[in-house]
């Protein structure tokens, strides 16, 4: 699945179409936040930082096959060290899933940590969703720490991955 690329998205002009993009990965969406995808959702997609890390820190991309947004990515520069970036979400639509596009947009996301001189990517992945541990797992990530929920937290236990490049 050479032909897909990732394609910088912004707020301002690509909040629709992220949307739509959420609405058709709802199962995704409902397990993380509970509910459908709504602006909120998208606002925090867009907006949501890290902690200590600036809004110039995040970068947006849709994973693109031709001119079809099959994916929504998120990588947060710097978090939790400055040669980290951080994956917030990696979320495709699921009449992709499942064909090779995930594995892609894992290379395509490694080769510009590396070209922006990183050495690690991380992210979170909820305990509740096997197949995505299943997917880090082969993809080589490997078990970092376990953020179990906490009074103040959304409820999901998560394990946070690491995986040099
Ligand atoms: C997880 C996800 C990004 C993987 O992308 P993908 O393109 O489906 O993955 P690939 O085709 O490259 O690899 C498929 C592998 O991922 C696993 N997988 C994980 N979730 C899957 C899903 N919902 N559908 C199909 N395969 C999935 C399969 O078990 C498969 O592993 P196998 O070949 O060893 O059996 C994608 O399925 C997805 O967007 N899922 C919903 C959102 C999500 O869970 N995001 C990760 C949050 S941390």
């Amino acid at each position: 699945m050479s032909d897909i690329k990732l394609l910088p998205i912004n707020q301002r002009d690509h909040s629709e179409d992220a949307l739509d993009l959420a609405q058709r990965a709802a199962d995704y969406v409902i397990l993380e936040v509970g509910h459908a995808p709504n602006a909120a959702f998208i606002d925090d997609f867009f907006e949501a930082v890290p902690p200590d890390l600036n809004k110039s820190d995040l970068m947006n991309f849709g994973v693109m096959q031709q001119t079809a947004m099959t994916g929504i990515v998120c990588i947060a520069k710097g978090y939790e060290l400055p040669t980290d970036w951080w994956i917030g979400l990696l979320l495709l639509d699921p009449a992709y899933r499942g064909s090779g596009i995930g594995h892609n947009v894992v290379q395509l996301i490694k080769t510009r940590a590396r070209k922006a001189g990183m050495t690690m990517l991380k992210l979170a992945v909820l305990e509740s969703n096997p197949r995505a541990l299943h997917f880090w797992a082969r993809e080589g990530f490997v078990p970092h720490r376990y953020a179990p929920a906490t009074p103040d937290s959304d409820g999901h236990n998560r394990w946070v991955l690491k995986h040099q490049i």
